[in-house]
């Protein structure tokens, strides 16, 4: 039996006050995302529904434990920070992973971001680096919640299923990452390093990126093992964090494809191989 449950609801002011401010809870909104957070080791704890959710979805959400309710058409909208307004909303629990156990769950490809401002291009990242085979990503020094909203969107319910670390230090992240074995290498516009095709991405490797007005603190580049560069022609001064961050992921991808080391997108749940726009 399902509650129908008023605007007033403490579900619907929670939804409201998660959905609005920087949290250790997140809420995410979409049937498709609800359905990967619910495919995720990610506890789910309620799901608001109005009428156009999908029956089966909600079926799922409460065999997985979940405390269902229904509210009105609109009611959604007006609490979420959704620009489309969707159908379903729900909360769920992240854990917190220190730097150490997102190091060892990074398998071939890791991500450390230092200071990025930008939800989409954080979310934009956790996408591409999970389709390049990546198993972890690391948030350094003030950069966006991987857990708000506007992230776990762009990042198509990748940040479920990757391993994130978040307020974590560059410098406490870099040393974990060789800790566990990975190389780490600056990605820099400025004065340029070897370029991605030249340098060995085919070895487990952590891509540090910097933010998307200043680049990488020179505290970052005197810590890591080596720099890349993605060569560019024009008077381009710098690629977008997301669109440099993607190609490097891919190059990397490319190289571990040569010599037939391309495993952990072959052992990817099968959700990861589609498109899961919400
Ligand atoms: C917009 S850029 C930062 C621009 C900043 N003004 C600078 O000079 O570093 C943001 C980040 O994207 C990555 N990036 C952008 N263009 C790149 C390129 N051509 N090669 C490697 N990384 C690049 C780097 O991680 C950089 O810190």
């Amino acid at each position: 039996m399902v509650d129908l449950v008023s605007a007033r609801h403490p579900t619907i002011k929670r939804l409201r006050r998660l959905s609005r401010r920087r949290s250790a809870r997140s809420d995410e909104d979409g049937p498709t995302l609800v359905a990967d957070a619910l495919d995720a080791p990610v506890p789910v704890e309620e799901v608001v529904a109005e009428r156009g959710c999908p029956e089966d979805l909600l079926d799922r959400a409460a065999g997985a434990g979940a405390t269902v309710r229904r509210v009105a058409d609109g009611v959604l909208a007006r609490v979420t920070a959704t620009v489309t307004p969707q159908p379903v909303a729900a909360i769920a629990r992240f854990a917190d992973v220190p730097a150490d156990v997102a190091a060892r769950a990074a398998g071939p490809l890791a991500l450390v971001l230092v200071g990025l401002g930008d939800p989409g291009n954080a979310g934009t990242l956790l996408r591409s680096a999970e389709a390049a085979g990546a198993g972890a990503a690391l948030f350094c020094d003030g950069s966006v919640d991987p857990f708000g909203p506007k992230c776990v969107r762009a990042s198509a319910g990748s940040v479920f299923r990757l391993t994130v670390a978040r307020s974590t230090d560059a410098a406490d992240a870099l040393r974990a990452l060789s800790a566990a074995g990975l190389a780490s290498l600056a990605t820099v516009v400025h004065p340029g390093g070897p370029a991605y095709d030249e340098v060995d991405l085919a070895r487990p490797v952590a891509l540090a990126l910097g933010s998307e007005a200043h680049g990488l603190p020179d505290g970052v580049a005197a810590r890591v093992s080596g720099v890349v560069t993605i060569p560019m022609v024009g008077r381009t001064e710098s690629l977008n964090v997301a669109m440099a961050g993607t190609v490097l992921c891919f190059e990397s991808l490319r190289q571990r494809r040569r010599l037939g080391r391309a495993n952990r997108l072959d052992a990817a749940p099968p959700q990861a191989a589609g498109c899961t726009e919400p």
